[in-house]
């Protein structure tokens, strides 16, 4: 099977197991075909992307009531969903670029499908499942903008997933504090691979940019509003783990002096 096609039946799946289906054993990325841009994925009925109004997450301090603690399960599974998606979009829309580069996109979505699966077993574990709540599109919204592989870096990579660096460290510690250490090794692992998806992101970029610039500089070029460096963070900055991910002092001091936001643009 061709990359292309793999990636095509992730965003065309019309159920969670094609969602999350592995690549196959003889996956080849030979034919990559002309660039395809996606609006929107198809999706199992009860996954179908709402309005953002029309979704509710409760705050983090809703981890310590488990009927709380499965709404924000919830809406982690979507986040990975949505991510695994879009490392398959991001395969179709840039086809010409080097083989080591979409190796590490289909290995990425890989595991963005294994962070999805992680959250819904603990999920289940609470008696939920998948689809019981509306979900949001909030990151497949944030494509219109991305019109380059440097792009994507910077939307994905250096800022939804720079972001989660926090949060995760956020929710996990909140599922400690209740005693829920199943929940807390779930996200300890999204943690730690997201380091190295951050890692990924930073390598590409430093060699993409133009050579006038610093990483930082390139950043904050390309992210456009509604995104910006304040929502590349949570409240308390995770210096350790970009300072893993290979991010520079210059882009970290960046992140660290300035204050993080919500997709409402107020402060968090
Ligand atoms: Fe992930
Ligand atoms: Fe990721």
């Amino acid at each position: 099977m061709q990359v292309r096609e793999y990636a095509e039946s992730i965003i065309a799946a019309r159920t969670l197991e094609g969602k999350l289906a592995a690549p196959p054993i003889d996956l080849v990325d030979s034919e990559r075909g002309a660039a395809v841009r996606i609006d929107a994925p198809a999706r199992p009925t009860n996954l179908a992307i709402a309005e953002a109004r029309a979704v509710k997450v409760p705050p983090i301090a809703g981890m310590q009531d488990i009927s709380q603690r499965r709404r924000i399960l919830h809406a982690l599974a979507n986040h990975e969903l949505q991510a695994a998606e879009l490392f398959a979009w991001v395969l179709l829309a840039f086809p010409d670029e080097p083989a080591s580069f979409r190796r590490g996109l289909v290995n990425i979505l890989v595991e963005e499908q294994e962070h999805c699966q992680l959250y819904l077993d603990r999920l289940e574990a609470f008696g939920g499942a998948f689809g019981d709540y509306p979900v949001t599109g909030h990151f497949w919204h944030r494509m219109v903008d991305v019109k380059t592989p440097i792009d994507f870096l910077c939307v994905m990579g250096l800022t939804f997933e720079n972001a989660n660096l926090d949060f995760a460290g956020d929710y996990a510690r909140a599922a400690r504090e209740v005693g829920d250490e199943d929940t807390a090794l779930a996200i300890d692992k999204v943690h730690e691979d997201e380091i190295r998806h951050v890692a990924f992101a930073w390598r590409w970029l430093s060699k993409w940019k133009p050579e006038a610039e610093t990483c930082w500089q390139t950043y904050e070029r390309t992210v456009k509003f509604p995104l910006s460096a304040t929502r590349a963070r949570g409240n308390v900055l995770d210096r350790a783990a970009r300072e893993q991910a290979g991010l520079d002092e210059e882009f970290i001091a960046n992140l660290e002096s300035c204050r993080a936001t919500r997709p409402n643009g107020k402060r968090r």
